[in-house]
């Protein structure tokens, strides 16, 4: 068994930055990951990142567009903090040797985003996430962490209410062990893998969330799931918002520029919820192209400005889609991004399980309440990843010895071994491909009691044949069938509270929009959803807001 004094599971932005701010603090470090910490889904962030870094912005002004993006369910205390903190972090991240793109006079460029107000999205080409994570990997090995690579999670481990550490699975031998730790920060990412159309990455299933959950930690506002307006058609991978930032602009089927309808100040520039709903309306509507979909043109920005600030996109477009930028329109349709919800903390990063941490996108703090402004999400990793990793090393001395027991191991082994020996029941990624027709057709960015409440069946059925999964390939070295065992039983359990919790929500606001409940009702919703676990579907029950300053107004962009 392994020891530590803080265990981070998941080694991206929010994973690494909890690590070193829990290190400098002296504790014993470790992080379990199950890929290179360099292929972590941050990675795939692209347009950039939000600090009020300008001469001409204001931290105030960023706060409030993030207040209102959030369709006044976020915490406005911890959007304050959020903000306040921005420009310090990425200055530090800089220090840290992030390549963040230059404006003319050598200062750190800044590009329109949606929902924003001011030019505050600093960047490194389309590649920001990227970058980012170089440098903090990089400035990482300045502490002494050791980093478990290949390990999935599998259980945490709780003594009465007390956490121990975690039992997880190594792909490379097959074996499973566990990680003793009083402090765990569970940084483990989003879970849009219960889509098909994701601009998510393969790894994003979810399994912190799942595992928390499973343990008797709270889920916060699981309904609420981004669409980024502009997936490309083929497969559904991201064309950054900064593609619209840098001018880039939506046309429909009859070559019209159809956003001035749906958001007559911004155009383009609406936040997300707004321009996925529009395009996703034109398409509906039958002004769409043939086979459904709309074109974001950047042709008249000109070659030298496609290629240098939007490299990626290039790339993506030649590759995967057979066009180029430059020269023809990119088509593209809204596809799941983002997940407003997850594992309940607070700006500490602190749960309800007191020894269990949460930060990035696996935590809902929140600050972006029912709709994220892009830009804020990889602001979020690093302020909050900081958090939770001073408070978990400021917890970690106050607690005795934390001990994962064999029997804890037994009990992991038995459940995956028993999945082995079946010889008959579904195998994982066909299971996996009927969760994601099922979110794809009954829980998308319109939404109805109807469908929601035929998605809840379909997701108990699946649940019903989940309990028989069987693991074809009785193998041990890199295993992959085990990977997706665990994987596709974490977004089953994870889409019900999505489901549940979208179907008792009667208004629409932000990224849900019921389409029985057209209107924003603050009367009886202004409130965070809490799920917790119980076998038979989640419980739910409803937390207040916090508010400081921002009255709820209709949201006009
Ligand atoms: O469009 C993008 O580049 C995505 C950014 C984000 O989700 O924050």
């Amino acid at each position: 068994m392994r020891k530590h004094d803080v265990l981070v599971i998941g080694a991206g932005l929010a994973g690494q930055r909890a690590a070193l701010a829990a290190a400098q603090a002296g504790r014993s470090v470790g992080i379990l990951t199950k890929l290179h910490p360099l292929r972590s889904h941050s990675g795939a962030a692209q347009g950039g990142i939000n600090a009020a870094v300008g001469a001409q912005d204001s931290v105030e002004t960023h706060i409030y567009d993030t207040v209102k993006g959030s369709d006044y369910l976020g915490d406005q205390d911890a959007i304050e903090f959020f903000c306040t903190e921005a420009p310090k972090i990425v200055v530090e991240m800089e220090h840290f040797g992030t390549i963040f793109s230059r404006a003319e006079d050598g200062s750190l460029a800044a590009r329109p985003f949606g929902g924003a107000g001011f030019p505050r999205t600093i960047y490194a080409a389309d590649r920001t996430g990227l970058a980012l994570l170089q440098a903090l990997y990089e400035h990482l090995g300045s502490v002494d962490v050791t980093v478990y690579e290949e390990w999935d999670l599998v259980d945490l481990v709780l003594r009465g209410s007390r956490v121990q550490g975690v039992v997880a699975y190594h792909r490379r031998t097959g074996e499973l062990d566990g990680f003793s730790a009083p402090a765990v920060v569970f940084a483990t990412g989003p879970f849009g893998r219960m889509y098909s159309r994701t601009t998510n990455s393969h790894s994003s299933t979810g399994d912190g969330v799942a595992v928390a959950y499973r343990a008797g930690a709270w889920l916060k506002d699981m309904e609420f799931v981004q669409f980024h307006p502009t997936a490309l058609i083929e497969d559904g991978i991201l064309i950054t918002e900064g593609a619209r930032g840098e001018g880039g602009i939506l046309k429909n089927g009859r070559g019209e520029r159809f956003m001035s309808k749906y958001a007559p100040h911004v155009h383009e520039l609406a936040s997300r919820d707004v321009v996925s709903r529009a395009i996703y309306t034109e398409v509906l509507e039958g002004r769409g192209f043939p086979g459904g979909y709309v074109h974001l043109e950047l042709m008249h920005l000109g070659k030298e400005k496609i290629e240098s600030r939007l490299q990626e996109i290039c790339d993506f477009c030649r590759n995967f889609a057979g066009i180029d930028p430059v020269t023809e329109p990119i088509p593209i349709m809204p596809g799941q991004h983002y997940m407003m919800g997850g594992i309940s903390t607070n700006l500490r990063g602190e749960t309800n399980i007191a020894g269990l941490y949460a930060a990035g996108e696996a935590a809902c703090v929140s600050i972006h309440g029912a709709n994220r402004l892009g830009g804020n999400s990889l602001l979020e990793t690093l302020v909050f990843g900081k958090q939770a990793g001073i408070a978990a090393a400021a917890f970690a001395p106050t607690v005795p010895g934390a001990e994962v027991l064999p029997e804890d191991v037994r009990a992991a082994k038995d459940r995956i071994e028993g999945m082995k020996r079946r010889t008959e029941g579904p195998t994982p990624l066909p299971l996996r491909a009927e969760l994601q027709k099922i979110m794809e057709e009954d829980v998308g960015i319109y939404r109805t009691a109807e469908e929601l409440t035929r998605a809840l069946g379909r997701l108990a059925e699946l649940k019903v044949k989940s309990r028989d999964l069987r693991i074809p390939d009785p193998s041990h070295v890199f295993n992959l069938n085990v990977t997706d065992a665990l994987e596709t039983l974490h977004l089953i359990d994870l889409a019900e509270v999505v489901v549940a919790g979208a179907l008792a929500r009667t208004e629409s606001r932000g990224a849900h929009a019921r389409r029985d409940y057209p209107k924003r009702d603050d009367a009886n919703w202004m409130k965070h959803t809490i799920a917790s676990y119980r076998p038979e579907g989640p419980q739910l029950s409803y937390a207040p807001v916090a508010y400081t300053r921002w009255e709820p107004k209709e949201r006009v962009y």
